[in-house]
């Protein structure tokens, strides 16, 4: 992937108490009506972003885990491109397993949006990992992802560090989705757990909420902002739950807190098996 560069530095609001946001699985589609089992993904994604605008008008960051379109067409891209212009704050995002990287080149082109960039913002580090293998459900981190990681760590050790990638570096209790999580997770749990510095792994790809802990780290999943999957299954079910997204408020002593907000306006009753045309 080529549109990699440096570090990203944000300038944020109050940069002791910077606010970063997480979107994840807007599955879009090229058609703006297009519905994924049952569900409008353009309209979902863009009720969600309008609840964000109203609630955080001072975000410094949006970082977008992945699936960002269902179809891996450059138009799914565009919209996400255009949606996000109404926000006041830069977005990084990374691909999931639905996405193509060339299409997301060729349909993120305003330059709101920046592809697998980490960023600097107040005291801390935000590194976004690229765990896509084409055509796979699962996903890996390559030598050379692990090494960017490596050295972002490196190069900012004095700054408390939130990794996010789309897949699940850890099991969550859910037999189907536990088959398509992060493989070969150790690589990068060993290089997460020598660094004190870093304070929370999260992810997208889950369609639902996880919160658990590794020794000092929090291991985190947001709900996404379509059809949501219930916990604790052994094949795929679709939730009730509203969509949404987690929030991030990161303090300069390298503490924060972090929640997750429920969208009514963005749910839509959802079926399985429906066409996504
Ligand atoms: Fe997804």
């Amino acid at each position: 992937m080529s549109n990699r560069a440096d570090v990203l530095s944000v300038e944020a609001g109050d940069p002791t108490r910077v606010t970063v946001i997480q979107i994840t699985d807007s599955h879009l589609l090229q058609d703006a009506n297009g519905v994924v089992l049952g569900v409008p993904t353009r309209e979902a994604l863009r009720q969600v972003l309008s609840s964000i605008r109203q609630d955080y008008p001072h975000l410094d960051l949006i970082i977008h885990t992945g699936d960002i379109a269902e179809d891996a067409h450059p138009d799914s891209y565009r919209h996400l491109d255009v949606l996000v212009r109404e926000l006041s704050a830069p977005v990084v995002c990374i691909p999931g397993n639905h996405d193509d990287r060339k299409a997301m080149s060729d349909g993120l082109v305003s330059g709101t949006v920046h592809i697998n960039r980490s960023a600097r913002v107040g005291n801390w580090l935000i590194v976004a990992l690229d765990t896509l293998v084409p055509n796979a459900e699962y996903g890996r981190l390559s030598d050379l992802e692990l090494r960017r990681l490596a050295a972002d760590l490196s190069s900012h050790t004095a700054r408390p560090v939130l990794v996010f990638l789309h897949h699940p570096p850890v099991r969550i209790g859910s037999e189907w989705m536990d088959t398509m999580g992060l493989r070969d997770a150790q690589r990068l749990l060993d290089t997460v757990d020598a660094r004190a510095q870093v304070r929370a792994l999260a992810w997208g790809h889950n369609h639902q909420v996880f919160d658990g802990r590794r020794g000092g780290m929090r291991l985190l999943a947001a709900p996404a902002t379509c059809f949501q999957f219930t916990p604790g299954c052994r094949q795929m079910e679709l939730d009730e739950l509203a969509p949404g997204y987690r929030v991030f408020t990161l303090y300069q002593d390298g503490e924060f807190d972090t929640k997750v907000v429920r969208v009514p306006d963005a749910w839509f009753p959802a079926h399985p098996g429906s066409a996504q045309q």
